[in-house]
C-alpha cells in the first residue's frame, strides 16, 4: 500500500507503540481461522503491515481448566514479537475473564490488547459480547476497564463498527473515546449488515473528528475495503491515523508493500503456485491435525486466480481432503504445465 510516510521507526517492546507509528500507519486486520501464525508470517514476508492483530480469542476459554483452543489462537512463530507489533485481541463479556485474559496476554508478550466489540456472529453477540456492547455501553466502558487494569502498562485498543441496526457513530464512538483508549478500530458497516454493502468511511470520518475533541491521544484507524489503490483517498476522506486491511491482502499479498511492487494479481502463475505450496505446507508443519483441513481451502482462490486453468485447478484442490491430497494436486498440475 502506498502511502506516503516514513518508516524509519523499530518497536521496542513495553511502550505504547501507537504513539511510535509513522502516520497513516497500515495494519493487517484479526481474521478468525485466517491471521494465524502461518498466514500472519506469510504477509509479512511479502510486505510487512505496522501492525498485526490475532485471531479473536475467548477471555472465558483463556480463563478455563482447558484454554488449548483458545491459546492456539495466540501462538506466534519465532522472532514475531521483535519484527513488528503484535496485538492479541480478545473478547468477553466478564470484566474480571477480561482482566485475567489480558494479564495472560500481557505477559506472553504481545505488544497490545485489542477488545472486538464488532462481530456480528449471533452465537457470539447473544452472549452479550462483541457488537452487542453497542447496546450496552456500560458494560463496555467496564470491560476497557477490566482489560487496562490486566493488561501491565501495555496499550489497550478496541475494535468495533458503527452501530448496531443504523450508524450511531456519534454517541457509541463518542462513549469509547471517552474511555482512554491508545486506538479505536472503526469498521464502517453495523452490525446488520455484516460484510453487504460498501463500508461508510464518512462515518468513520466522523471519529476522527470527535476524537479531535474528546480524546487527541487515541489514534483512530478506518477499516472496511481498504484496497491499494484506494487507501489513500480512504485516508484523505476521513483524516484517520491509521488504515487496516482485511480481505485486500487475500487478492494482493503485496498489499503493504511500500515500493510500488506490483499488484499480486499480476503475478505469474509459478509464482502463485509457490506460494500455495508453501502455505499448505507451513499449515501442515505447524498444526500437524490440530486444526482442520477444510478451512485451508478458503485460501485457495486467492492463489488459483489470473491464469489459465486457474478454475479447474482450483476444482481439483477443493476436492482434496487433507495437505498430502493437495499438494499431490499441485505436483501434478506443474508437471503437466512444466512449472
Ligand atoms: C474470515 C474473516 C474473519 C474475521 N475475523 C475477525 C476477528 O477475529 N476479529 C475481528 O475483529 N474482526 C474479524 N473480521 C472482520 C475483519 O477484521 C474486518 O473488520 C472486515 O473484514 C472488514 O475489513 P475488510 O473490508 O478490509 O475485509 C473477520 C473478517 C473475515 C473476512
Amino acid at each position: 500500500m502506498v502511502l506516503e510516510k516514513s518508516r524509519s521507526i523499530r518497536y521496542l517492546a513495553d511502550m505504547n507503540f501507537w504513539q511510535l507509528l509513522p502516520r497513516p500507519f497500515a495494519v493487517l486486520a484479526p481474521m478468525e481461522d485466517v491471521t494465524d501464525w502461518v498466514y500472519r508470517k506469510l504477509v509479512c514476508d511479502h510486505g510487512e503491515p505496522d501492525v498485526l492483530m490475532t485471531e479473536f480469542t475467548s477471555a472465558a476459554i483463556l480463563c478455563s481448566n482447558q484454554p488449548q483452543r483458545a491459546m492456539e489462537r495466540l501462538m506466534v512463530y519465532e522472532g514475531e514479537f521483535a519484527r513488528r507489533p503484535l496485538v492479541a485481541q480478545i473478547w468477553g463479556a466478564d470484566p474480571t475473564q477480561m482482566e485475567k485474559a489480558a494479564k495472560l496476554c500481557s505477559q506472553l508478550g504481545f505488544a497490545g490488547i485489542d477488545i472486538n466489540m464488532g462481530c456480528p456472529v449471533k452465537k457470539i453477540s447473544k452472549k452479550g459480547a462483541c457488537s452487542a456492547l453497542i447496546r450496552f455501553p456500560s458494560l463496555a466502558g467496564e470491560l476497557i476497564q477490566a482489560v487496562k487494569q490486566g493488561s501491565q502498562g501495555k496499550p489497550v485498543s478496541v475494535k468495533t463498527r458503527i452501530g448496531w441496526a443504523q450508524p450511531e457513530t456519534e454517541v457509541w464512538c463518542g462513549h469509547l473515546l471517552g474511555q482512554n483508549l491508545a486506538a479505536l478500530t472503526v469498521h464502517g458497516r453495523t452490525v446488520a449488515q455484516k460484510s453487504e454493502g460498501k463500508a461508510d468511511w464518512v462515518e468513520i470520518g466522523k471519529v476522527t473528528a470527535l476524537r479531535n475533541q474528546i480524546s487527541p491521544s487515541t489514534l483512530v484507524i478506518g477499516n472496511g475495503d481498504v484496497t491499494r489503490a484506494g487507501a489513500e483517498g480512504l485516508r484523505r476522506l476521513s483524516g484517520v491515523d491509521g488504515l487496516m486491511v482485511g480481505r485486500g491482502v487475500f487478492s494482493d499479498l503485496g498489499i503493504f508493500r511500500q515500493d510500488g511492487y506490483h499488484c499480486y494479481t499480476d503475478w505469474p502463475e509459478s509464482v502463485k503456485l509457490s506460494l500455495l505450496e508453501r502455505h499448505v505446507t507451513d499449515h501442515r508443519n505447524a498444526w500437524q491435525g490440530k486444526k482442520d483441513y477444510e478451512k485451508l481451502k478458503k485460501f485457495f482462490k486467492n492463489y488459483t486466480a489470473g491464469f489459465e486453468g486457474a478454475l479447474e485447478l482450483r476444482q481439483r484442490l477443493m476436492d482434496t481432503h487433507d495437505h498430502a491430497g493437495s499438494l499431490a494436486v499441485l505436483n501434478q498440475w506443474r508437471g503437466a504445465r512444466r512449472l
